[in-house]
């Protein structure tokens, strides 16, 4: 049974969209099952991934459009990380929701369907506090809240943990809050080593041990419609992102496939050389499928399959 994980935080470009992608994909790697469901009507997600479905195949669809899950489920790069995309029309869903029964639980039902099927399932949610939301954390077991180091980072952190109080006190669903995420940190900038200092000190939860770093690929990645370990998988962002994904599996308590790195080094390493194949594939249980081609193959289906056989 998968872990139900939701990247939330009321404030928006703070790092969710870019860590939901990164470390699904990283647990994709791993050999894990992993489902992203892109729940933000921007749709960076599904953009950022490069999934291709068909206009009416998307979470909205799913939820509110009488299609069924697996019609919405889709392939991406990696044979274990599959996406449920998004698109604009989820914000209607917002009007059409309201004044619908059990409106809160319509994301709920879709992941309890599909939750056998995978390891861990995350919901990418936009950056307010809406009806979608809320759907989005009653059907979430956990929470990482990406925190980027700023100024107003802390009380951004305590408008998150006071929504979470409200969902519990009010739908009575205690979410459990996995660890706050520092992410854009700079640790040349003092402002950047002070907040996340201060973070670590007062938070009364779990803070990931990894700083995700500024780092330029991290923001390239998605223009390319990669993830970052098949854009930049040297890159000091590719390789928080990659700790990230351990800690994570090893909150589940379950032991991490032998993996390890080659070389891994400081300092950004230019987008030619970052190969796929440059990521030592034969060390990683679940290989990307077909490292070799560049683009999504017209035909999704060799990829399907191969996830099946691997499963
Ligand atoms: N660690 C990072 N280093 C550099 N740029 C980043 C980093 N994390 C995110 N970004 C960029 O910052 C912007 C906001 O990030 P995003 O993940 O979309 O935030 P959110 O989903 O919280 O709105 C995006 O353009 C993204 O590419
Ligand atoms: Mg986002």
């Amino acid at each position: 049974m998968a872990r139900v994980i939701a990247v939330f935080n009321q404030k928006g470009g703070v790092g969710k969209t870019t860590t939901a992608m990164n470390v699904a994909a990283y647990l994709g790697m791993f050999g894990k099952r992993t489902l992203l469901i892109d729940f933000d009507s921007q749709f960076n997600a599904t953009v950022g991934v490069g999934t291709k479905h068909a206009a009416d195949e998307t979470i909205y669809h799913a939820l509110l459009g009488g299609k069924r899950p697996e019609e919405t489920i889709k392939q991406t790069y990696l044979a274990n990380l599959h996406i449920v995309p998004a698109s604009s029309e989820l914000a209607g869903a917002l009007i059409e929701l309201v004044n619908l029964p059990e409106r809160e639980l319509y994301l709920r039902r879709f992941v309890d369907t599909v939750r056998p099927h995978y390891d861990f399932i995350f919901v990418d949610l936009g950056p307010s506090l809406n009806l979608l939301t809320i759907n989005g954390l009653l059907a979430s077991d956990e929470v990482i809240v990406p925190i980027q180091c700023e100024y107003y980072s802390l009380e951004g952190l305590n408008q998150v943990l006071q929504t979470l109080e409200l969902v519990k006190n009010n739908l009575g669903h205690d979410i459990k809050i996995s660890g706050a995420l520092l992410t854009m940190y700079d640790r040349r900038e003092r402002l950047s080593r002070e907040i996340a200092k201060e973070i670590r000190r007062r938070f009364p939860f779990n803070v990931y041990e990894v700083e995700i770093p500024r780092s330029v690929s991290l923001a390239e990645a998605p223009s390319f419609k990669k993830p970052i370990m098949l854009y930049a998988p040297q890159s000091p962002g590719a390789l928080a992102y990659e700790r990230l994904a351990h800690e994570i599996i090893r909150q589940g308590g379950e032991p991490i496939a032998a993996y390890s790195h080659v070389g891994a080094e400081d300092g950004e390493v230019p987008a030619a050389e970052a190969t796929p194949q440059a990521y030592a594939p034969e060390t990683a249980q679940a290989v990307l499928a077909k490292a070799e081609e560049p683009i999504y193959p017209e035909d999704p289906l060799p990829l399907i399959l191969h996830y099946h056989e691997g499963a």
